[in-house]
């Protein structure tokens, strides 16, 4: 008798340890998706932005596009910066992402002023150089966030663009 309660006990004991184990390797499992790039977390989408989007007039939009490819002069002067900085080396011709991040993505996330301060500031530690001290940048980085979010709208067509007036088709 003396020997079956001892039993008993041993026995219980086993099962806290097992079902602690098991609360431990289940912690440590739900603990893994925190290593995944931030890259990732960041591509997913927002909803708050998303409902913003849906809400905002063509009129909030900081550019004007018609067939895709002919857009308002402040924004042709963003997209003449973008090729002539060549942000595309990291970040892709059509801002699909590179060594940099899709900004078709970004744009969705970031505010005009955080905009303005990764391009003005860059963040060297992790590859996105400074464009401060370019001209053109400081003179047009307002159109270049206009073309970006133009883009990232799926509004504006990656490749060349034109002006408004344009008798061009393509
Ligand atoms: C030498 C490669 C390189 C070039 C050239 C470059 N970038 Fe970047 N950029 C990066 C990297 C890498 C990051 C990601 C930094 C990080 O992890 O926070 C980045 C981040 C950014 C971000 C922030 C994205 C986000 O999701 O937070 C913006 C906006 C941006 N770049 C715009 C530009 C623009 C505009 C140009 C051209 C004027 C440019 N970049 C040129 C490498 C580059």
């Amino acid at each position: 008798m003396k020997f079956h309660k001892t039993l008993a006990i041993v026995m219980s004991a086993l099962l806290v340890a097992a079902a602690s184990h098991a609360a431990l390797s289940q912690s440590t499992a739900s603990a893994s998706p925190a290593d995944t790039p931030k890259r990732t977390a960041a591509a997913t989408p927002d909803s708050k932005s998303a409902d913003s989007k849906s809400a905002g007039s063509q009129s909030d939009k900081p550019y004007m596009v018609v067939d895709g490819t002919k857009v308002d002069q402040k924004t042709l002067m963003g997209w003449r910066t973008w090729r002539a900085l060549a942000c595309e080396r990291c970040h892709g011709a059509a801002q699909e992402g590179l060594v940099g991040p899709p900004l078709v993505e970004s744009l969705k996330r970031l505010t005009k002023q955080e905009f303005h301060d990764t391009i003005m500031n860059g963040r060297p530690e992790k590859g996105m150089p400074p464009f401060s001290a370019s001209k053109m940048v400081n003179d047009n980085w307002e159109g270049l966030y206009a073309y970006l979010k133009g883009r990232s709208d799926g509004q504006i067509k990656p490749g060349h663009l034109y002006p408004l007036d344009s008798d061009k088709k393509k």
